[in-house]
């Protein structure tokens, strides 16, 4: 098969499309013919060496943590789903032909296969956030980068859920926040002034996407330290902010029933902006910019 790779760090023109070997399913995993899988930051910042801890490169690289494809192998001890099955999940080396996940649900329907690959690491980071925060209908909640891929499952989930919320984008921005049911703000200094005036009143919970905004000013919008979430400020603890990379937090089958349920009922709806697989470094060079509306999606 072919696969996404580099074997030197750098920027995307480290990256080929080329061949691979064939990934299997163990116990509790499944193996997809890869139909689309999403671009997140954390690839480039694989390839560009920045989770390396200074040491050099060895052997192949290979990229992907989620993907949507057809069920063609099914490992030891998995039940309720078979070969020929549409899903969408997450798994490592994804962007590739052929790929293993570790968690998925049923894609439905009338879900595109761009879209459910989007779905995987957006749909189980907002989940994850969203309950770690205990958010619940009637709460005020403000996403600090809700226009990005993560953010703008984040805005949804909160919404179908019944809080308010309130995001931060660039300018180019609001509209897009607005038609996915936020209150847009812009980020960047006097966050907290543009976020309290357009609250009007508490804000109950805050989820930092980005990592950009200083922690302090997050902790003064919220009720107490342990009310702000972040998913990309890794020194964020100190001000006794919950961060949260996934493991022991997660609920990843769950989260992916979830999100795919919300797919189905229209109540989420994620922009996808597609590139074939062997124009990957186009798509990365978007994602490295930061500014990305929705999601990059690789396809064949
Ligand atoms: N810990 C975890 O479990 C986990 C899981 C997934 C992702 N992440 C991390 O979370 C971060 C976001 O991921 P993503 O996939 O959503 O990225 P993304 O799709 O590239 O989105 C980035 C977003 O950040 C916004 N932004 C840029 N500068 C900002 C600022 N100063 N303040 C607020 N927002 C700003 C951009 O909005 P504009 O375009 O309007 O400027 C853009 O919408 C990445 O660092 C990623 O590695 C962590």
């Amino acid at each position: 098969m072919r696969a996404l790779q580099f074997t030197t760090y750098g920027g995307p023109e480290v990256l080929s499309w080329a061949e691979a070997p064939d990934p299997h399913a163990g116990p509790g995993q499944i193996r997809i013919a890869v139909r689309a899988a999403s671009v997140n930051p954390i690839d480039w910042k694989r390839f560009a060496g920045f989770m390396a801890g200074d040491q050099p490169m060895v052997g192949t690289g290979y990229l992907g943590y989620d993907a949507a494809g057809v069920v063609d192998e099914v490992g030891d001890g998995v039940d309720g789903v078979s070969v020929g099955d549409e899903v969408l999940g997450q798994g490592s080396n994804t962007q590739a032909e052929y790929a293993v996940l570790n968690s998925w649900a049923a894609k439905p329907a009338s879900v595109d296969w761009a879209v459910a690959a989007a779905a995987g690491v957006a749909g189980e980071t907002a989940e994850r956030g969203l309950r770690l925060l205990e958010v619940t209908a009637g709460d005020t909640l403000f996403v600090d980068g809700g226009a990005g891929g993560v953010g703008a499952v984040v805005v949804q989930t909160a919404v179908a859920l019944g809080a308010r919320v309130i995001a931060s984008a660039s300018e180019s921005n609001h509209d897009y926040l607005r038609e996915i049911g936020a209150t847009p703000v812009l980020y960047g200094e006097g966050v907290v002034d543009r976020v309290q005036a357009a609250a009007g009143g508490p804000v109950q919970a805050v989820f930092d996407v980005a990592g950009k905004t200083p922690v302090e000013d997050l902790v003064s919008l919220a009720p107490a330290p342990s009310k702000v979430l972040t998913i990309a400020n890794f020194t964020a603890g100190e001000a006794g902010v919950r961060v949260t990379g996934g493991g022991a937090d997660s609920k990843p089958m769950a989260a992916l029933a979830d999100v795919a349920e919300l797919l189905a009922q229209n109540k989420l709806v994620i922009k996808v902006e597609t590139y074939p697989f062997d124009r990957a470094a186009e798509a990365y060079r978007i994602s490295q910019g930061g500014h990305v509306r929705g999601k990059l999606v690789l396809v064949p």
